[in-house]
């Protein structure tokens, strides 16, 4: 796990908040000290680029997937979901433009022999290696896709790739959802998952992986309406991340140029998010007009449109998809919520984190391990697990595993001390304030809840 990379854009220096490259190495360490996130296959020396997500960060990545999924398809009736799969053939890549156009521009540097992406060169004529001018070989397209056989006999027929993305899935299918769930544009089609892209320059600890999470959205409407949406959903998604924590300072909404957008892209703004190396994109908001049902139309014969039997309308819908990326997402809620203070002298790290993304949300512990203090605190936690994911804790003093819950974002301690034995009483101590209240347990979930406030 190294530093930020010079790779990547500098911040802007307008009237912002200056970028904390100090920060990020705090990120990191939290993150393995804390079971966040580890580099994969660490005891074989890593690999490269790809990560694994520990206790705590398998749920924070989850969290941060179901808010999404809360947001997207559960509060919404125009919305509906699907989980699509990984492997596909050829044919769908050809026609979404994949295979000819998700590429990016390599060049080789003949002294040192390293590779390096050309557009991302501060000096496009100078190895930042090695140092050494006019070196590059000429630039050639690298495809991303990753490529690998299904059964097993090689060659034709077998191949198969990786999605690089996951809405084509949400475009193949369009017409099976549109014959089954009973929806008519405007309406949408939701997926979270796995997505591959052989970076050439991974980087930046999870922000940009070879393997990561999506969360995309196809939103189908009137060509009449697609401006409209475009800006609803822009306005939309900026909020999502606003209302989970992030503050107003560091994000920011950035059209993209005409020259950077994508092959299918009408225009396209990011959400972006202010890292520790400057601006870099959480999320593309999209008008694919109907470049990609058009594309599969005509490469599968099948017909992709709606019939609309009140007007007697026949059109292909546009598309308005806001693509998040759900690692990379992950890793600025850590960043926004992380805090050091000092308390009495003492120096206490807090992870910020709105109650809906934090891994635990309440821990139960018993002051001491002695019994009947154990079993009154086991009662506790049996009465709190239905509802919500809970850490137990009866090591070391007190104050300490206060600092590990903070440490980790759990917003409510639970305190079971040996008063509690005979008033049947408990104290609940908040991670934000450090305030204390004593609750009666016949009534602590219902307090907790309300505080949460999920
Ligand atoms: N379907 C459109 C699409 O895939 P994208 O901008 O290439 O658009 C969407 O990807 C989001 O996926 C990005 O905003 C980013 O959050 C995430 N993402 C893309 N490549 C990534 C990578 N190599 N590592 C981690 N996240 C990535």
């Amino acid at each position: 796990m190294t530093s930020p990379t010079s790779a990547e854009p500098a911040p802007d220096t307008d009237c912002e908040p200056a970028a904390d490259s100090a920060l990020f190495d705090k990120i990191v360490n939290l993150c393995k000290r804390r079971g966040i996130v580890f580099g994969s296959a660490e005891i074989y020396g890593g690999f490269r680029s790809a990560y694994d997500y520990g206790p705590i960060g398998a749920q924070l990545l989850r969290n941060v997937k179901d808010a999404w999924w809360r947001s997207m398809v559960q509060m919404r009736s125009d919305v509906v979901g699907l989980d699509a799969s990984i492997l596909g053939p050829p044919q769908v890549w050809e026609a979404s433009g994949h295979l000819t156009n998700f590429s990016d521009p390599l060049v080789d540097c003949t002294s040192c022999k390293t590779r390096h992406r050309e557009d991302q060169l501060d000096d496009p004529d100078q190895c930042p290696n090695c140092g050494e001018r006019g070196t590059f070989t000429e630039a050639r397209a690298f495809n991303l896709m990753f490529r690998t056989q299904a059964g097993p006999v090689e060659g034709a027929g077998a191949e198969v790739y990786l999605r690089p993305e996951t809405a084509q899935g949400m475009f193949v299918n369009f017409k099976n959802i549109l014959e089954t769930s009973r929806k008519r544009p405007p309406f949408g089609i939701a997926q979270v998952g796995k997505s591959f892209r052989n970076e050439i320059t991974p980087g930046n600890f999870v922000f940009r992986t070879r393997e990561f999470e999506q969360m995309e959205l196809e939103f189908f409407v009137p060509p009449a309406e697609a401006q409209q949406w475009y800006e609803f959903w822009l306005a939309d998604r900026y909020q999502w991340y606003v209302d989970l924590g992030i503050p107003a300072t560091h994000l920011r909404l950035r059209p993209h140029d005409a020259d950077e957008l994508s092959h299918y892209s009408s225009g396209t703004s990011d959400v972006e998010f202010l890292f520790p190396w400057g601006w870099g994109e959480l999320e593309g908001v999209a008008n694919r007009g109907d470049y990609d049902l058009r594309q599969h139309a005509s490469h599968s014969g099948q017909k992709l449109e709606y019939f609309d039997q009140a007007s007697g309308d026949r059109y292909v819908p546009h598309v308005i998809e806001p693509a998040a990326g759900a690692t990379r997402a992950l890793m600025a809620f850590l960043l926004a919520a992380y805090r050091e203070e000092t308390v009495n002298d003492d120096l206490r790290t807090v992870l910020g984190l709105h109650p809906r993304l934090a891994p635990y949300k309440v821990a139960v512990l018993p002051l001491s391990r002695k019994e009947p203090l154990g079993a009154l605190a086991g009662e506790v936690l049996a009465m709190c697990q239905p509802h919500w994911m809970c850490d137990y804790d009866e090591t070391q003093a007190i104050g300490r595993r206060y600092r590990r819950q903070d440490e980790i974002g759990t917003p409510l301690c639970v305190t079971v001390d040996f008063e509690s034995i005979d008033d049947r009483c408990v104290t609940v101590r908040d991670r934000d304030t450090m305030a204390q209240d004593r609750v009666p347990i016949a009534s602590l979930v219902d307090h907790l809840a309300s505080r949460l406030d999920l």
